[in-house]
């Protein structure tokens, strides 16, 4: 049976197809094979069948974060569709492929506090458990208790602490495993009024959104992360943030505050807002977005992104690093 007729059994594909498609940057090149998949079960036995004849595939959850190359992909892009939700309590299970701003709004109408943050979170919950995605403060690591995940032929569970969070950081950038179903702990709110007040939090911070970050063009929400000024294990950053800025701005005061140098500011410093490589700009209102101004190619982001970079390290003598996955 040829390959195509094979994962048709798995769920609907499609061949050569464009993933500029099904990218929020709407750039990316054909897939040799798409298949959409929308139940964990199928989504398992279809890795264990790729992993069996040696297939290479790759996992597509919302298309946020991401930059697919102008050639495609060669192999077999599985975009994750399952989607049922239980709540049980002060718990929510979700399947990988939930829609992060969905299950926000979920988890306030059922009364549940501490992930109202996620109304602002584009793509899938099993993306967002991956990239450790946060919003005003929460990341995932915070209201993640356990995921179940597909790794080397088996369906093991990872608490908490094996998937190693950190700041946009996780296990699950580092290891082939799959993200199958993701349980969240959050806390019962305790009046009647919670419901009104959660829903309150996440107006607020999709106004927020709206006011400080770019709309209305395809992007790919923050292309580098935040700079920690302390690392991993508590040792002074190779940035000495007194040496080049105004202490007395106030912020810098706020970047000293929260342990973080905003990439975006980083980039407005260096006066690179507004740049421009072919259909690519740095949006004007945040540095650290670049939107696709219509039919921008992955080779003009790149050489943006590659000009921020140098521009940066130049002046400042700061790596940024990417936060989005490039395919
Ligand atoms: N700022 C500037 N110029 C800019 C951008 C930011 O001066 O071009 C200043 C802002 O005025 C503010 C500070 O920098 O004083 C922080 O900016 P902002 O609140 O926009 O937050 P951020 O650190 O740039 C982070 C996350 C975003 C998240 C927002 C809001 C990262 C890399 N970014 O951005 O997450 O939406 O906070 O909570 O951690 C993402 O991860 O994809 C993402 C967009």
């Amino acid at each position: 049976m040829d390959l195509y007729k094979q994962l048709g059994t798995f769920g609907k594909v499609r061949l050569n197809e464009p993933l500029a498609k099904h990218t929020t940057f709407k750039i990316g090149g054909p897939a040799d094979f798409f298949i959409t998949v929308d139940e964990i079960d199928k989504l398992v036995a279809l890795l264990k069948f790729l992993d069996g004849d040696g297939i290479s595939y790759f996992i597509l959850g919302g298309g946020s974060n991401m930059l697919v190359g102008d050639e495609g992909y060669q192999g077999v892009v599985i975009q994750c569709r399952m989607q049922n939700v239980e709540c049980r309590m002060d718990k929510i299970v979700a399947d990988a492929g939930c829609v992060t701003v969905e299950l926000a709004r979920q988890s306030i109408k059922a009364g549940l506090t501490g992930f109202e943050w996620g109304v602002g979170v584009p793509g899938t919950i099993g993306g967002a458990v991956r990239g450790n995605a946060g919003a005003m403060g929460g990341e995932m690591k915070d209201v993640v208790e356990k995921v179940e995940v597909y790794r080397s032929g088996e369906v093991i569970e990872l608490t908490n602490h094996q998937c190693h969070f950190g700041y946009r950081e996780s296990v699950f950038k580092h290891h082939t495993a799959v993200i199958l179903r993701v349980t969240l702990q959050l806390k019962k709110m305790e009046d009647v009024s919670g419901e009104a007040g959660g829903m309150k939090k996440a107006l607020e911070l999709i106004q927020y959104r709206n006011k400080t970050q770019p709309q209305g063009w395809a992007s790919t929400g923050c292309i580098f992360k935040n700079v920690e000024l302390l690392g991993e294990h508590g040792e002074p950053n190779r940035v000495r943030l007194l040496e080049h800025f105004d202490n007395h701005d106030p912020k810098v005061q706020q970047f000293l505050h929260v342990g973080k140098i905003s990439a975006g500011w980083l980039v407005e410093q260096v006066g690179m807002k507004g740049a421009k490589v072919g259909q690519a700009e740095v949006s004007p209102q945040h540095g650290n977005f670049i939107v696709n101004l219509g039919g921008a190619s992955a080779t003009d982001v790149k050489t943006l992104i590659e000009k921020i970079k140098e521009q940066v390290y130049d002046r400042y003598g700061i790596e940024l690093e990417e936060e989005i996955q490039i395919i």
